[in-house]
């Protein structure tokens, strides 16, 4: 099975979680991608959805799902998201696609967190993939500095710019073994909006497609 059949697998099993009704929570990426595709057959049973992004508010109104403002609906009882990286305690590093700010909102937002995933994203400690962070354009060069300081190397991802009108520093080179200790940290920094690391609001509910069929982690 190639990485698309896995992610549409780890899609298609997330459905058991959806609510009978209400509004959904729907992050970003080309796994959500899938799982806004099936959500076409269901769509009848839903007010709408929260988007972390443009790109799903987009593909969410192409099937004719009602994108809806945070801010009129309240908790959402469920978000449905990708992840670049998750270890085994569902602490993610996530911003491949650069929405980390609106996915860490509705995140804590959400009562139940279903993070889906080919298996390649599981891994021991989290790091391996270099770790987004938005930040105000002005303070970009002193972010830098202070990831420097903290033994990482930031590169600037060029030409991109955030929905928020932020730019990203993805961060190589950092073994994450401390998630919530780091992103406490990372915070703390003036210029930074949104750390990559999901530890203070991990998942709570892991699906990895795998060539054996769907597998489930809940911590
Ligand atoms: C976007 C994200 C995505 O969830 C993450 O990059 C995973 O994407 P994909 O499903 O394409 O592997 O955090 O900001």
């Amino acid at each position: 099975m190639n990485a698309e059949e896995l992610k549409r697998q780890a899609a298609e099993a997330a459905l058991e979680y959806l609510p009978d009704g209400g509004v959904l929570g729907i992050g970003t990426g080309s796994t959500v991608n899938h799982f806004i595709d099936l959500l076409a057959d269901v769509k009848g049973r839903y007010e709408g959805a929260v988007s972390s992004s443009e790109a799903s508010t987009e593909r969410l109104k192409k099937i004719g799902i009602p994108v809806l403002d945070l801010n009129a609906v309240g908790d959402l009882e469920i978000y449905v998201d990708g992840a670049d990286e998750s270890n085994r305690y569902l602490h993610l590093i996530k911003g491949g696609g650069g929405a980390l700010t609106r996915e860490k909102i509705i995140a804590a937002a959400s009562k139940k967190f279903v993070c889906i995933a080919d298996e390649s994203k599981l891994v021991d400690v989290l790091g391996k993939f270099p770790l987004p962070i938005e930040v105000i354009p002005m303070a970009r060069s002193y972010v830098a500095r202070q990831l420097v300081k903290l033994g990482g190397t930031p590169v600037w991802r060029e030409g991109f710019v955030t929905d928020n009108g932020n730019i990203i520093l993805d961060v190589h080179n950092l073994e994450i073994t401390e998630p919530v200790k780091l992103e406490t940290e990372l915070n703390q920094i003036a210029g930074v909006v949104t750390v990559g690391i999901f530890g203070h609001r991990p998942a709570d509910v892991l699906i990895l497609g795998t060539p054996e069929g769907p597998r489930t982690i809940i911590p």
